[in-house]
């Protein structure tokens, strides 16, 4: 049969899927047996009104703006002793990629850094999104890309300072009453949260736990912030009992996904108006309602940008026959929860499906965190300002994950929400996943292109009694709660030769 009339019956079979799928929870069973699939057990999440703004105005704030509203004043990082100590507190390096076009001062700088005008006047740099959601692969700096390589073992935008510099050492640094104020925030704030937010390895992302300790130190109805917490939390297990070493990572994904889905993060959790939980990060400073309300604003505009980005194409040769036969299977075995593809993006199709833990078998942790672990922040975050435009509800109509799209796929190792698997093939071969894995490197041109993913080597020694810290710290352990590598076991019956045909046509999405 010739490709594009396969192709053509193929395609209806997710598109039978989202056409039963206009209200609600829906795991009706299409009435053709090529539907029959696991995909039958996912809930269709709807489309809600987006309020968007400006892409290009998105783009320029994003990368110029000053939607942090506070940060480390300019005179402090124009001094180089402590550009790589505030570079470092944020994940990165001095020396990173700058991007081309940007404005004045920020044409110098790193990519994840924007350097802007306070509210009050002061002359501050603070991080941008990019922080996480930059990535390099062929040396290439991607926009939206997630971040596979930065370093938050030693926390989140962790100072090192333990707090606030004394007066007299603060005297030497000859700023103003209000950059004293930015510099004393930042480090006062960057100590509290750089405790909770150190992850074991480098490139897992500790953006869950941000939210958790942003939540935990403002004042629900005000947004004031306090260096004690306000609404102490006790994360609870399934049984109840508290859970000790509470660390949850998630992997950064590329924003390229946005557009097609109805629902943000891994579960799906984000309902509504998308911009409130995006602007989350930025109370980071934010202190009051009226604050909050102003860089809600700018966030139409970057939500429009996020919403414009698209994957990049795959740079290296693709074998077109091998791709082909990898497409059939991919719509066999694939597609009902992922999607179809093509060059013409009116013709692609989305499910936006939430799948079931037991049926996704990942870890739960994610998923469950709003639902079991610690339900009282999804309460405070819901009664609060972000709330009201962006709802967040990570158990309806079931706690789950959602089939990501797999738009630009092969750029966005390691895989599974917690980055727990380091290619594609074994994503599609969950018995092959080693138990604790360290990438050979973080060159982001020393690729796997038959298995897409980073050189790996496998770690026999549990992560905790690696001495040395640089090796430890390279080392993925699934042995930690929240970090498992089990479930999506979907292309486990497929045969070797069959997913090296879907990883080749996986290159060409
Ligand atoms: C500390 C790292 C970090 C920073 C800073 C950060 N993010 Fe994220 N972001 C993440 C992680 C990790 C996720 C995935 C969380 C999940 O789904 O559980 C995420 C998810 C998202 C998503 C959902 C994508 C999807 O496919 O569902 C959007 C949109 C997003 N972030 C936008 C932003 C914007 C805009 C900013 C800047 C204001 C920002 N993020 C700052 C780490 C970060
Ligand atoms: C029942 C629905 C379902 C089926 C069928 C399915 N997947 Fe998935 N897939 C998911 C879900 C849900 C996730 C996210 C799981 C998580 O992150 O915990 C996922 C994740 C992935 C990822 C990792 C994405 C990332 O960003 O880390 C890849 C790659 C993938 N699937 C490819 C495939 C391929 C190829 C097939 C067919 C052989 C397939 N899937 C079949 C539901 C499905």
């Amino acid at each position: 049969m010739p490709r594009s009339r396969l192709r053509r019956l193929l395609l209806s079979l997710p598109l039978l899927l989202t056409a039963c799928a206009g209200g609600g929870p829906d795991s009706s069973d299409p009435d053709t047996s090529t539907a029959d699939g696991p995909w039958t057990q996912g809930a269709h999440l709807g489309a809600e009104a987006q309020d968007r703004g400006d892409p290009e105005e998105g783009r320029r704030l994003l990368l110029n703006g000053p939607f942090m509203t506070c940060g480390i004043p300019w005179k402090v990082w124009e001094n180089p002793a402590f550009q790589g100590l505030v570079t470092r507190g944020f994940g990165g390096s001095a020396d990173a990629a700058t991007v081309p076009g940007r404005e004045g001062r920020n044409a110098e700088l790193p990519y994840f850094l924007n350097a802007f005008v306070a509210q009050d006047g002061a002359e501050v740099v603070n991080a941008n999104c990019l922080l996480c959601h930059g990535g390099e692969f062929d040396g290439e700096l991607v926009i939206g890309l997630g971040n596979a390589t930065a370093d938050f073992t030693s926390g989140f935008g962790n100072p090192g300072t333990g707090g606030a510099l004394p007066p007299e050492v603060l005297a030497t640094l000859g700023l103003d009453e209000a950059e004293e104020e930015h510099f004393t925030k930042m480090l006062t704030r960057g100590a509290i949260i750089g405790d909770e937010t150190a992850m074991r390895t480098i490139g897992m992302n500790p953006a869950e736990m941000l939210a958790v300790i942003l939540m935990v130190h403002h004042d629900r109805d005000t947004l004031e912030w306090s260096d004690e917490e306000v609404t102490p939390i006790v994360p609870r297990d399934r049984d109840g009992n508290a859970i000790t070493e509470y660390k949850l990572t998630s992997d950064p994904p590329p924003w390229w996904r946005v557009h097609k889905k109805n629902a943000l993060f891994y579960n799906g959790m984000a309902r509504g108006d998308h911009r409130g939980t995006m602007a989350l990060a930025t109370s980071v400073c934010v202190d009051d309602v009226e604050q909050a309300r102003r860089v809600d604003a700018w966030f139409r505009d970057i939500q429009a940008f996020v919403d414009s980005l698209r994957a990049p194409r795959y740079p290296r040769g693709i074998d077109a026959d091998l791709a082909g036969r990898g497409e059939t299977i991919f719509l066999e075995n694939c597609a009902g929860c992922h999607g179809t593809y093509s060059p013409d993006e009116d013709e692609e199709t989305y499910p936006n499906l939430l799948i079931p833990l037991d049926v996704i078998g990942t870890d739960p942790a994610v998923a469950e965190a709003g639902v079991v672990h610690n339900p009282e922040l999804v309460e405070w975050y819901n009664a609060s300002f972000y709330g009201r435009i962006t709802e967040m509800v990570p158990d309806d109509p079931f706690p789950g994950y959602m089939p990501p799209p797999l738009d630009g796929i092969w750029a966005t190792a390691p895989f599974l929400h917690n980055g727990s698997v380091p290619t594609i093939a074994l994503v599609l071969d969950s018995s092959a996943r080693p138990t604790r894995w360290r990438r050979v490197d973080l060159d982001s041109t020393n690729f796997d292109e038959d298995a897409l993913g980073w050189p790996w080597v496998e770690v026999t020694t549990p992560q905790e009694e690696i001495v040395a810290e640089e090796e430890r710290k390279m080392v993925y352990d699934t042995t930690y709660w929240s970090q498992s590598n089990a479930g999506h076991v979907f292309g486990d019956h497929l045969t070797p030769e069959e997913r090296r045909a879907v990883i080749e046509y996986l290159k060409t999405l």
